[in-house]
């Protein structure tokens, strides 16, 4: 099975570790309430990464040594990140944004249709895992990025930075693995991914919201210039994988979103 090399595993590996946080500091922070409802998405997505979790193992992709090494301490490092941002929660005045239960990711949606062990063995399904690992990463990182850019509490903002430094971390994992079996894919098998891609893919938080709730959460930062112009940048994350040149996939996402908000 495809898998990067075992010292870089190692050395992503060796900087792993849970984020420390203090109760009583974290209990005594207060946060605008807006800002508020954009970090319980950001909880509530923490605590999905031990579904999927679930869902790689069940798809067989944990037999590749790197993500076998990864995928465990990615799902230690991100509950914890749920945990700190649901206890700072806890000790804030603020309305939850309406989550729509009964929406399911695309992704999700498409893959229970397909015999799991089947798909596993296909060569495109860690390649896109991975792919869509890096694209949520780089999305969490700039959004975390913006709400340090935001809050004022000084706990608050340690707290964000801490997470923001393992999503990046997991953001680099994500890509070179993606990278890697890019690299190692057919050109057929590359345009299935591609076009497998562009079917499934939407941005961290609009499956578990529903995207009108979502583009009522973000209007605001989505008429900043600045925000849109980082968020975008993902799009050459994706460019730079093997089979994945000129998607645009966030591109084509917000001018759907700015075009249903005109
Ligand atoms: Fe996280
Ligand atoms: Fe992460």
């Amino acid at each position: 099975m495809e898998h990067l090399p075992g010292e870089y595993t190692e050395r992503v590996l060796r900087a792993a570790g849970k984020i420390a946080w203090d109760c009583q500091q974290l209990a005594d922070s207060t946060i605008d309430p807006d800002l508020a409802r954009i970090l319980h998405v950001g909880a509530l997505l923490e605590d999905d990464t031990v579904i999927t979790v679930r869902h790689a193992a069940s798809l067989g992709l944990s037999r590749s040594y790197d993500l076998a090494q990864f995928l465990p301490m990615w799902d230690e490092e991100e509950a914890e990140h749920g945990r700190a941002l649901h206890f700072l929660l806890d000790h804030q005045r603020y309305t939850p944004p309406e989550a729509a239960p009964a929406s399911i990711s695309r992704r999700r949606r498409a893959l229970s249709h397909l015999p799991l062990a089947a798909v596993g063995r296909l060569p495109q399904t860690p390649f896109l895992f991975c792919v869509l690992g890096a694209a949520a990463e780089y999305v969490a990182t700039v959004t975390y990025h913006e709400l340090i850019k935001r809050v004022d509490d000084p706990t608050v903002v340690q707290l964000l930075r801490d997470i923001t430094r393992q999503e990046a971390r997991h953001f680099a994992f994500f890509l070179a693995a993606a990278k890697h079996r890019g690299e190692a894919l057919s050109v057929t098998n590359g345009r299935i991914a591609r076009r497998a891609l562009a079917a499934m893919w939407e941005p961290i938080g609009v499956p578990s919201l529903g995207r009108p709730v979502w583009e009522r959460l973000f209007g605001e930062w989505m008429r900043d210039e600045g925000f849109v112009e980082r968020i975008t940048m993902m799009d050459r994350v994706v460019d730079s994988i093997p089979h994945l040149q000129g998607m645009h996939l966030m591109r084509n996402f917000l001018k759907d979103t700015l075009s249903r908000a005109a």
